[in-house]
């Protein structure tokens, strides 16, 4: 191949890029277009030199960073005003109606997708960089992540001099799903929502693990153009078509009142049908000279609204409910429900939390509930329809015995627990817990080898798992030598992760990950940690007195220090290689999140603050613009109002819940 013919095939496969992940019309098989692809990767391979930085095989990532420079918007990122109600809706539009002197204007309606807002410019038609929203006025330069995403061109034909295109980053339903259940498969943390899973891929350092992920981009505004040729919604939806940059599919113009709300109804029918997540539709005034004339308020434009649609809610039925025993040997009850779309997904379980729960709302087999689903993986029951009893329902009872191991069961707060340490369902989860990527990250152990292993009755134990041998690991079903001599060298190496791995992965109530991480910086070694005291602990910032007291309890059951010296006879380490250092704990959906609680809650503060505290995150007296969450209760006052002032995002005690599960 010559340099022209390699340019020739660069533009053909970017060609088919376009067709396939913007137009989604594929224009050739995807063997044919594989081995193009290949033909490419082979020759840049061999000719190092020749490779186009824009080469649709740099979307594979590059080098990783230490860190992301900080970028300045020329034209600052604004929010939207938003708004539930069509009254509101209406207002905004008299209140442009008044602010043009009377003149009735065009408006736009387009979906708002729930994404991380990003900007990217472009100069002289190159993708320069991609920089996220940050604080409005400056952002991190995320070039390298943007780069791996096939929708975006990294070259433009016939764009103007300077052009910054800004839109949404996202992930489909159906990319989110496949990645978790990826990650469940290789034991990793599950992403609690597809937005979380964006945000949390475009903070990644390294654009070759951002690559991996299903990631897309829809593009619905500009910030600085250098020249002033688009003047409108519509003229800019066409520009960006004629580009190749991915708008949406669903757009409309309206002329009137009547044609907005129907163009809303439609959106909010048919948005299940998108590929991205969206919550609402934004309504913008469609000619730009116009904006001009209504200008911004400090933090949103005048001519624009979100319209946000309410989480989806259905009706089902429930056919049972069944049990689960945690990790720590608490038994959680189960909906098992006629399976229903809820905001793109079939949902066929739900979890009622506690069986004090089901006493409140009443909740018996055989009703028809009513289930909602905002976001979150984990649908929950909202409430039940009693008008729709047959009195063939039948209520639930609290279970005596655990499902597992006939063990009695014990009550402790809202809660059921069995204590047997030997019930199987403990074991499986203890052992999946300690195996996983957070915790000692042991390759090879997912969750269906913890099962064949605890079904073999070849773990009773954690520290059961550092006795196994190649030969029994060799005799389960579906597993060779060599991936038995993979388990066993991967749980080798386990025992070499820092400390507050394996202070993780002994899975103490209410010690998470982010917890741990300071266990080890404030002791020497783990026998440290479990010679203190109550008061000790107590000492250590973010520890309360219910943490405290379950960390000391741990220590000091016979059966875990039974576990403990097993686990130093099998050379475990036990040493703090961070002792007395400052180290930035890592981030999670509620791990190094800032928490303000207000209102009334089913239990007092301090147990949620505990919650908070245990799973990595933080509780502050007053809201500011650091505060990641309100977690509001009823008759939450002012802190509430500042809290939608600074836009903080607001979680009802159930949603927080939510949140709370899925990082235990
Ligand atoms: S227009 C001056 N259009 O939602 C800001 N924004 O909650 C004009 N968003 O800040 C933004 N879909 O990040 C616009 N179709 C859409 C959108 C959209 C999502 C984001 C955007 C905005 C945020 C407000």
């Amino acid at each position: 191949m010559n340099r022209k013919e390699y340019e020739a095939l660069v533009e053909t496969v970017r060609q088919h890029d376009v067709a396939y992940y913007v137009d989604a019309a594929p224009t050739l098989s995807d063997r044919e277009y594989d081995t193009l692809y290949r033909q490419l990767v082979e020759f840049e391979e061999a000719h190092p030199d020749w490779v186009l930085a824009d080469s649709p095989t740099c979307k594979v990532g590059g080098q990783a960073l230490s860190h992301f420079e900080q970028v300045q918007h020329v034209v600052p990122m604004l929010s939207l005003d938003n708004t539930y109600s069509r009254n509101e809706l209406r207002a905004f539009v008299e209140r442009v109606v008044k602010g043009l002197g009377g003149q009735r204007p065009v408006f736009t309606v387009d979906p708002k997708v729930d994404g991380v807002a990003v900007s990217i410019r472009y100069e002289e038609g190159k993708l320069v960089h991609g920089v996220t929203r940050g604080d409005g006025s400056t952002g991190d330069n995320i070039t390298e992540n943007l780069r791996t995403l096939k929708q975006l061109p990294t070259v433009l034909k016939g764009a103007p001099a300077v052009l910054e295109v800004r839109g949404e980053v996202f992930m489909s339903h159906a990319g989110f799903q496949q990645m978790n259940r990826q990650r469940e498969a290789r034991g990793e943390s599950l992403f609690a929502n597809a937005r979380n899973a964006t945000a949390g891929t475009l903070k990644l350092l390294d654009s070759r693990q951002v690559a991996k992920r299903p990631l897309s981009i829809v593009l619905y505004g500009t910030g600085e153009v250098s020249a002033g040729q688009i003047e409108s919604q519509t003229a800019l939806r066409e520009c960006f078509q004629s580009l190749q940059l991915p708008v949406s599919d669903w757009f409309r113009e309206v002329n009137n009142e009547n044609d907005l709300d129907e163009a809303i109804s439609e959106l909010d029918r048919l948005r299940q049908t998108l590929p991205y997540p969206t919550d609402g539709a934004v309504i913008k005034v469609n000619e730009f000279a116009l904006r001009e004339g209504l200008g911004f308020t400090s933090k949103a434009p005048r001519w624009a609204i979100a319209y946000k649609f309410e989480a989806e809610q259905v009706e089902t039925r429930l056919k049972e409910v069944t049990l689960q025993v945690g990790r720590t040997g608490i038994v959680t009850p189960v909906a098992e429900l006629e399976p229903v779309q809820v905001s793109g997904t079939t949902v066929s379980r739900a979890t009622l939390h506690n069986f004090k729960e089901i006493a409140r709302k009443d909740i018996r087999e055989g009703d028809w509930v009513v289930i909602e689903k905002a976001g979150e993986i984990i649908p929950a029951v909202i409430s039940v329809r009693t008008d729709s009893r047959t009195g063939k329902e039948k209520k639930i009872l609290a279970p005596i015995q655990c499902p597992a191991c006939e063990a009695k069961l014990v009550q402790e707060n809202v809660f059921l627990r069995c204590l047997d340490p030997a019930c199987s369902e403990q074991v499986r989860r203890a052992l999946q817990h300690f195996a996983h990527r957070g915790a000692m990250d042991i390759d090879g152990l997912g969750q269906a080898m913890v099962d064949q292993l605890v079904d073999h009755d070849l773990v009773r134990r954690v520290d059961d798992l550092y006795e196994l041998e190649v030969s029994a690991v060799q005799s389960l079903e579906r597993m060779g030598e060599k991936s038995a001599r993979n388990l066993i060298n991967g749980i080798e190496v386990s025992k070499t992760r820092p400390l507050w791995k394996l202070i993780f992965g002994l899975g103490i109530p209410h010690v998470g990950s982010g917890l741990a991480r300071q266990l080890e910086q404030s002791f020497p070694s783990l026998d440290g940690l479990a010679a203190a005291s109550v008061e000790e602990l107590e000492a250590i910032d973010d520890v309360g007195g219910i943490v405290a007291t379950s960390i000391h309890d741990f220590f000091n059951a016979n059966k875990h220090q039974e576990l403990i010296e097993a686990l130093r006879g099998h050379g475990l380490n036990f040493k703090s290689e961070t002792f007395g250092k400052e180290e930035v704990p890592a981030t999670g959906v509620i791990t190094g999140k800032k928490f303000v609680i207000t209102g009334t809650l089913s239990e007092s503060r301090d147990v949620f603050k505990e919650k908070i505290l245990q799973l990595g995150g933080k509780v502050s007296g007053s809201i500011s613009k650091q505060t990641d969450y309100l977690l509001a209760g009823e008759s939450a006052g002012s802190k509430l109002d500042k809290a939608e002032k600074l836009g903080v995002k607001i979680l009802t005690e159930a949603e927080f819940e939510k949140l709370a599960q899925y990082e235990r």
